[in-house]
């Protein structure tokens, strides 16, 4: 297995470093632009590798791709970041360029492979990976849901002082201010949630969720990387070992849920061959409210992708 990581900054070499971790890959390649960073990194994540005890090889490449080639799986995380205050969208205009550029020349190399975009605006850089890659919507798609997931699963874990391990969430939508964290679908060990904490509380949770990612931004001056590489290497370990697992992640939609043609966060079955399907849960009409608001700043952002004319 080998694995290419686009964008050797907090997030890629977080990534690669979970999955080296994991022993999920014999071969992991970093590339950035910034002349010596993937290398550099590369290198001390292989110094690791008789510490940590895994014999992944780690390389790291300035913009070369032939060195990418034949890799099962491209990891995107190539890009800038949001600063305090700015949201993710105001990413656009920069992302979508190197996301483009970035696909464009890792395909090359590797026509097979399945690719997980991680570039903000999640769901919209995705789009841009899936127009520029021509494959199949099952083979590209992002990564936002298990991240959200996990933040929301572990606040509930910290007001309930019971590990993490035992809660149970699903999460649906855009990775945005709109998405869309269930109650309903929220469990710790089996225990509706709403057993176990009132309406308010479960309120202050989920809002805590939506702006998870901006509290770190301001707590930190860059976004976060810890969970968000956890969260790749997760869906890696799904690909490379057939788990068929299931995850919202950002997948393409086409009438599920009655939304057509936008990426968003919906849950899959995830396996080697990329999304073996979407599955549609049941949705009040509260819920499936929130997920048609958030499709539609899915959508209005589209917009301003298709106004730059890169497609
Ligand atoms: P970072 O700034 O630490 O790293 C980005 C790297 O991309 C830099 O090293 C930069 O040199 C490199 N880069 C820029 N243009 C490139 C190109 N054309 N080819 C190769 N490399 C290039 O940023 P970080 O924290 O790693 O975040 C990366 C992206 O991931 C951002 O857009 C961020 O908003 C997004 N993100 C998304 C998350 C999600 O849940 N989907 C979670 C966290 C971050
Ligand atoms: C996050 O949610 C910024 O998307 C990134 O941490």
């Amino acid at each position: 297995m080998k694995i290419t990581v686009i964008g050797a900054g907090n997030v890629g070499a977080t990534c690669a470093n979970v999955i080296a971790h994991k022993a999920l890959a014999n071969q992991i390649v970093l590339v950035d632009v910034k002349p010596g960073l993937a290398e550099g990194k590369a290198l001390d994540m292989w110094q690791t590798a008789p510490v940590n005890i895994f014999d992944t090889r780690i390389t790291g490449v300035t913009n070369d791709y032939t060195a990418t080639r034949g890799s099962q799986i491209i990891i995107i995380t190539s890009g800038i970041t949001r600063k305090p205050g700015m949201s993710r969208d105001e990413l656009i205009a920069t992302n979508a360029k190197i996301v483009k550029d970035v696909t464009e020349k890792s395909i090359k190399y590797s026509p097979d492979a399945v690719i997980i975009v991680v570039s903000n605006p999640l769901d919209i850089m995705t789009y841009a990976a899936y127009l520029t890659a021509n494959k199949h919507h099952s083979k590209v798609f992002g990564m936002a849901g298990i991240l959200d997931a996990a933040r929301y699963k572990s606040f509930v874990a910290e007001v309930l002082n019971t590990s993490p391990r035992d809660v149970q969430a699903l999460l649906l939508g855009g990775h945005g201010d709109t998405m869309v964290p269930l109650p309903r679908y929220t469990s710790v060990s089996g225990i509706p949630v709403s057993q176990l904490l009132n309406q308010d509380e479960i309120d202050k949770i989920v809002e805590k969720t939506r702006q998870g990612g901006g509290d770190l931004v301001k707590l930190i001056g860059t976004s976060a990387w810890y969970a968000p590489g956890a969260a790749v290497a997760q869906m890696v370990e799904a690909i490379v070992h057939d788990q068929h697992r299931i995850f919202s992640i950002c997948a393409y939609v086409n009438g599920e849920y009655g939304i057509k043609d936008i990426y968003l966060g919906v849950p899959v079955k995830l396996g080697r061959t990329g999304v073996e399907e979407v599955i549609e849960i049941e949705l009040n009409s509260d819920e499936r409210k929130l997920l048609h608001d958030s499709a539609c700043s899915v959508r209005k952002l589209k917009m301003v992708l298709d106004d730059m004319n890169l497609f």
